[in-house]
């Protein structure tokens, strides 16, 4: 029985929030510098077993230390990850040890739970020296997140495992070939976000003037559409200019806030490409476009000059 490992990170939705639940594409983002570590080591191999004793499985994380099966709620998807991987590949008799890094904030619309699940279920794998189709890998994905949020869209258990942007549409995905790097700043508000009133609030906005509230869905859709063949031509100019025209429309739903239109601002001032909420807003992160790496690294540093409570940079695509 040996040790396993894996890593994850975590996600954005670069454009596409809110009208993908009306059915619009979106295209979602690796934030691959905002990394989860997971690492497994089997615990009360064989002798424990043999003199009797219960052994279980445990946890090492900044959520929860201590035994996995009193853990409280919030790492309740962790433990479906340790117990649905060892159901795959039909193993009854084998306890671990599961230690969590993780880079990525809760509640930030990082994707941070699907992170977790996607470093813990592959590292289970790899200690039974086994590894995971990426589709069985989903599957498990998709059963922690169920645990953890109900009725997931598999847009996150998508973004964290990807090395590229994403489109999703009507259940589909197809990952998104890129025509150039792109450097990409995340800053996080320092404010949970609030997906599920932003979301009810919009459905009641559409109820009440269901013809605005589509024309602004089809718009958003569009702009998912124009971002898509941006990053495919490589012009980060013009994925810009969506990223920005993205942020007013979900302006005008109202999901925006004062701290997400003050980092934007911030980043704009720095000459960012483009900026935007990323994810289901009122609180949570902003998303912006640097030319290249020092251009990110002043944007960053702009964005917590404005408040950011953490920045990370992510680079995509092929290096210069
Ligand atoms: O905040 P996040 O990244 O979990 O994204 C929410 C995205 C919404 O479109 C607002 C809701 C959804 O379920 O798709």
């Amino acid at each position: 029985p040996g040790n396993g490992s894996a890593s994850s990170h975590g996600k954005t939705i670069l454009i596409g929030e809110h009208a993908v639940v009306y059915g619009a594409p979106a295209l979602v983002l690796p934030v691959l510098d905002a990394r989860v570590v997971a690492t497994v080591s089997p615990v009360g191999a064989g002798a424990d077993e043999a003199a009797g004793t219960t052994v279980g499985h445990t946890l090492e994380s900044t959520v929860h230390t201590g035994p996995l099966d009193l853990a409280p709620a919030a790492v309740m998807p962790t433990v479906t990850a340790v117990t649905a991987t060892l159901r795959h590949f039909g193993v009854t008799d084998r306890h671990f040890h599961v230690r969590v890094d993780s880079e990525v904030p809760t509640a930030r619309g990082m994707g941070s739970s699907a992170a977790v699940a996607a470093a813990v279920t592959a590292a289970v794998a790899d200690a039974l020296g086994e590894t995971l189709d990426a589709e069985t890998h989903h599957d498990l994905i998709q059963e922690c997140e169920r645990v953890a949020h109900g009725r997931p869209s598999g847009l996150d258990a998508r973004g964290v495992v990807a090395a590229v942007p994403v489109w999703f549409e009507g259940g589909r995905i197809e990952p998104v070939a890129l025509g150039a790097r792109f450097t990409f700043v995340v800053a996080d508000t320092g404010i949970p976000g609030h997906t599920r009133q932003a979301v009810a609030a919009v459905r009641e906005r559409h109820d009440q003037d269901p013809a605005a509230v589509d024309g602004v869905i089809d718009r958003i859709g569009e702009l998912a559409r124009q971002a898509r063949g941006t990053l495919e031509a490589g012009d980060a100019q013009g994925l810009g200019v969506t990223m920005d025209a993205a942020h007013d429309l979900l302006s005008a739903l109202d999901v925006s806030s004062a701290d997400l239109d003050r980092l934007v601002d911030a980043a704009r001032a720095a000459d960012a490409l483009g900026a935007k909420l990323t994810g289901g807003g009122r609180g949570g992160c902003v998303l912006a476009l640097a030319a290249d790496d020092d251009h990110a690294d002043r944007i960053a540093a702009a964005l917590r000059g404005a408040g950011a409570a953490a920045t990370w940079t992510t680079t995509i695509g092929a290096r210069a």
